[in-house]
């Protein structure tokens, strides 16, 4: 089927807000999702990782230290005791009393409000795990507005077996010495590389591309770099600053 991720020539650039409007809002919460829907975002990207008793929450780093008042592994910690964390405080005092949201949540608050999800299952997951993420998607009637991105190729294998109806790209910081060929192998709707690699080597754009195959740049807040991956044909542009992305791409 044709990849509905391509972007048609003269259209704008797809903005996807990188961890919700994280430069205005306590990242990978509803706030910061809120922010970049109101900032006129196209997705939210966030990640996933599972608590101790299995419930997919959206967190991006291994522990709660840095962005709740708790501490210690998510792995570790019960879903009672992530949902009784700050997860706003450390932003700003305005924000005191965001959650970390479920992935339940997220999607249920993208579903009635408007939305779609780039999501990126952080870090190593078994199958079971992938599993759950996909019954929520599922639960939730969200999976053609979501989709799905990992540094993990097991994570997107898992993924292509449970439910080859969502679309997936492989998160990159150096690029691979053949992106189509393992496009190909994965199964990937888009290649997800960082910025520096992809502008070091450009032409992989016009590969992918001709192999049907979109690209989504991470994460690139500064006009100029926005310009030299515009005019590279890149797909979607991950940022922090999604009301900045969305303003230049509607003046251009
Ligand atoms: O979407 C790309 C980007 O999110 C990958 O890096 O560390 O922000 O998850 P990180
Ligand atoms: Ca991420």
């Amino acid at each position: 089927p044709a990849n509905g991720y391509l972007r048609p020539a003269g259209s704008p650039v797809t903005v996807i807000a990188h961890r919700g409007a994280s430069s205005a809002a306590p990242e990978n919460t509803l706030v910061a999702q809120e922010a970049a829907r109101r900032a006129g975002a196209d997705f939210i990207e966030n990640d996933v990782q599972p608590s101790k008793d299995g419930v997919p929450f959206i967190l991006h780093d291994g522990t709660v230290d840095r962005t709740t008042d708790g501490t210690g592994a998510i792995r570790n910690l019960t879903s009672a005791q992530l949902k009784a964390l700050d997860a706003g405080s450390w932003f700003s005092p305005h924000h005191t009393g965001a959650r970390i949201p479920t992935l339940a949540e997220q999607l249920a608050d993208l579903r009635t409000r408007g939305g779609n999800l780039l999501l990126e299952i952080k870090g190593a997951h078994t199958r079971d795990e992938v599993a759950k993420i996909v019954q929520v998607i599922r639960e939730q009637d969200m999976t053609k507005r979501v989709f799905i991105q990992s540094f993990e190729v097991n994570a997107l294998k898992y993924t292509y077996e449970l439910a080859p109806e969502l679309p997936l790209g492989l998160l990159r910081s150096t690029l691979d010495a053949d992106p189509v060929a393992i496009a190909k192998d994965l199964h990937l709707t888009a290649y997800n590389p960082g910025n520096g690699a992809l502008l070091a080597r450009p032409g992989v754009v016009a590969d992918l591309h001709e192999a049907g195959v979109a690209v989504m740049a991470w994460t690139v807040n500064s006009a100029a770099t926005w310009k030299a991956l515009d005019a590279l044909g890149v797909d979607a542009i991950i940022t922090d600053r999604p009301a900045e992305l969305a303003g230049w791409n509607d003046a251009i």
